[in-house]
């Protein structure tokens, strides 16, 4: 970190003691040089309760719109862009010096009927480029993280990319190309593949480590790799060999971002041992993060129940806000030198 930055978080951890407060999530990461916070719902300033907001404002330091910035959210009818919701969002983190994580310009999921009806690779290329190029200019400096391309690798033996996206008909390049035309559109932006089920040692993590590797000797003008981590709290980070993944891909000169991270409780619910095991895995992300020195920590919602696993209360808040084991499991490893 660089010592101006260590020196600031270091006067607000020290603020914070001074006072008696407790540092809040966003004041301990920032002593890592590490953003953290997660994603929030397009419907963030109609919640009835504060609470969520609040929350938002006080722990987080980077949001990411769940799913604002999607392609059915942004560009339903083929350029005819709808931007208000999300602006609203992106605005609201911007007043409180939020970061946001834009995702996603490139996914299978969450595409409009228009897109399917595209039949062929110029067309195609037309729209992902125009897609691309539209929003990421849009939001211009007020999004300067991407999620450029997302879950593209299946989950079928071999783990070749997808065939059941409608991008693969753009071609076989067509990652590559999104990523050249995400550089053009925004060059200072920085630019992610992101996956889930690729954090441990696995055929989908050698799947994503080739693709990247190839693109970096490609030239192909991208910052890092995103790990999803929906995880459970039976996860294990070391048997899983979650730190040597994390660590290939780093040596590779990507940064690394753990970009959705939830982890459910088993039906047994919200018992002691449960909530304890949880907080376990929370605490090992939370150090394998820490080890790569990766540049965010974003859990995929704020409090439990608004989480789209609300069933398994994933997340560091519970269905009032409280802080759960895992909060302090989170906070702590950031803390300690
Ligand atoms: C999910 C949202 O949380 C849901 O509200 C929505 O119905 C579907 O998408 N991987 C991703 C996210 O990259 O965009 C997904 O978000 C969760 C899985």
């Amino acid at each position: 970190m660089n010592p101006q930055l260590c020196l600031a978080a270091l006067t607000l951890t020290g603020l914070a003691a001074a006072s008696g407060q407790a540092p809040t999530l966003k004041q301990a990461a920032q002593q890592r040089g590490m953003l953290i916070g997660g994603a929030v719902s397009s419907t963030l300033f109609d919640d009835l309760d504060p609470e969520y907001a609040g929350t938002v404002a006080r722990e987080f330091s980077v949001i990411v719109s769940e799913n604002g910035m999607k392609w059915k959210a942004l560009e339903g009818t083929q350029n005819e862009f709808v931007y208000g919701l999300t602006d609203a969002t992106v605005n609201w983190a911007q007043e409180r010096g939020v970061k946001v994580r834009g995702h996603t310009l490139v996914w299978h999921d969450s595409v409009p009927a228009w897109v399917y009806q595209l039949g062929t690779a110029p067309q195609m290329r037309g729209a992902m480029k125009n897609h691309i190029q539209s929003v990421m200019k849009h939001f211009g400096s007020r999004v300067m993280i991407w999620d450029v391309v997302n879950e593209a690798i299946a989950d079928t033996p071999g783990n070749p990319l997808r065939a059941n996206s409608p991008f693969a008909l753009a071609g076989p390049d067509y990652i590559d190309a999104a990523f050249r035309w995400a550089h053009e559109a925004n060059p200072a932006a920085r630019l992610y593949y992101n996956d889930y089920g690729a954090e441990g040692m696995n055929g989908k993590s050698d799947a994503m480590y080739a693709l990247v590797k190839g693109m970096l000797a490609r030239g192909v003008p991208m910052t890092g790799v995103g790990f999803q981590a929906h995880l459970d709290s039976g996860y294990s980070v070391k048997d899983s060999g979650m730190l040597e993944n994390l660590r290939r891909f780093h040596d590779l000169g990507l940064d690394i971002q753990l970009t959705e991270v939830d982890v459910q409780l088993p039906a047994s619910g919200a018992t002691p041992a449960n909530l304890a095991r949880q907080a376990q895995v929370y605490r090992d992300l939370i150090g394998a993060c820490v080890s790569v020195k990766c540049s965010a920590f974003v859990m995929w919602g704020v409090n439990d129940t608004s989480s789209w696993r609300a069933g398994g209360k994933p997340l560091l808040f519970d269905d009032d806000y409280a802080k759960k084991p895992a909060y302090g499991a989170v906070i702590q490893p950031l803390q300690t030198r």
